[in-house]
């Protein structure tokens, strides 16, 4: 595992999504409520990019809306909740160490 700083942790804006490209991956990163999400960053229905989808507040869980066709994934499981995307987004950890953001991601 290798881990990617995104920025720092008070550049974060609440809800507003940013995108890292690493292994020509995207990978979204969220923060909601203080916390922080990192997802794959292109739907899984139709491969359009979610940087500009809205975060809806889900109990513990925040959910992301596919700006296409309003797809919906589950932020801490990557998993759909709404169709058409059947497939899970992958996840991946979010460490903050020192006021800085980091993303584990496996070594290439
Ligand atoms: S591309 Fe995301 S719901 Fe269709």
């Amino acid at each position: 595992m290798s881990r990617i700083l995104v920025g720092s942790a008070e550049d974060f804006e609440e809800n507003m999504p940013e995108t890292i490209e690493h292994n020509n991956k995207l990978i979204l990163i969220v923060m909601n409520n203080g916390q922080f999400y990192a997802v794959d960053g292109l739907c899984t229905h139709q491969e359009v990019e979610l940087a500009d989808g809205k975060i809806l507040e889900f109990g513990e869980c925040p959910q992301i809306v596919c700006p296409a066709h309003l797809g919906r994934f589950n932020l801490c499981t990557g998993k759909p909740t709404q169709k058409p995307p059947k497939k899970p987004l992958q996840t991946y950890n979010v460490i903050v160490e020192n006021g800085n953001v980091y993303v584990e991601v496996e070594d290439a």
